[in-house]
């Protein structure tokens, strides 16, 4: 019997009605097979990146554990809110700190790297941020993919618009690929 895969993910937002979220559940229905597990960035609420209190507090415990959450998965869904066409602070402080633990925050994994917001790019500023960094973090890329306009293109069965529906299939078939083959 192969070993069941297992994926991690999570939304760069600490909102409680994120629609990274959303796209994230949504995406994960299509790995039913798998074992899964959705974090919550709520849970590594650490304090503000500075070099002062690194030296002061050290590197918060969330920081690791986020870290081995990503070494014990095969594949990581995520999908980015854009703040100010980047990264929401609550995302980049996480990152900064497990950045401190090791540069290779993402373990060589197979990665499905999304963003949506309700505007017409769909969060593409902080997807080609991500997409041109998280490599540099041990991410490797398997697929992208960007919802615009999140509110008119999403339903309660998920991506009502065909071309996008497609792009984003195409997308998940391409990170399953990976996972697979890893
Ligand atoms: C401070 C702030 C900055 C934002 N900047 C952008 C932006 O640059 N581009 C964009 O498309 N939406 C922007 N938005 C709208 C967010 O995309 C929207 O709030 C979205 O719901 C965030 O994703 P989330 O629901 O997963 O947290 C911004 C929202 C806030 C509060």
């Amino acid at each position: 019997m192969p070993m069941t895969k297992s994926i991690v993910a999570f939304a760069g937002s600490t909102s409680s009605t994120s629609i990274n979220r959303r796209l994230v559940l949504y995406t994960l229905r299509e790995f039913k097979e798998y074992s899964v597990q959705i974090l919550d960035l709520n849970n590594f609420e650490m304090p503000l990146y500075s070099a002062d209190r690194e030296k002061m507090i050290g590197i918060p415990a969330q920081a690791y554990a986020f870290r081995e959450h990503m070494m014990q998965s095969d594949g990581i869904v995520c999908s980015l809110a854009e703040h100010n066409r980047s990264y929401t602070a609550a995302f980049k402080n996480v990152l900064d700190w497990c950045s401190r633990v090791d540069m290779n925050i993402y373990a060589n994994k197979p990665m499905l790297l999304m963003s949506t917001s309700p505007g017409k790019l769909g969060g593409q500023g902080v997807l080609e941020i991500a997409k041109a960094y998280f490599p540099r973090c041990g991410a490797q890329i398997a697929a992208t993919f960007s919802l615009p306009l999140f509110h008119q293109n999403f339903g309660e069965n998920g991506i009502l618009e065909q071309t996008l529906r497609t792009d984003h299939t195409a997308a998940v078939q391409r990170f399953r690929q990976s996972v697979e083959s890893a």
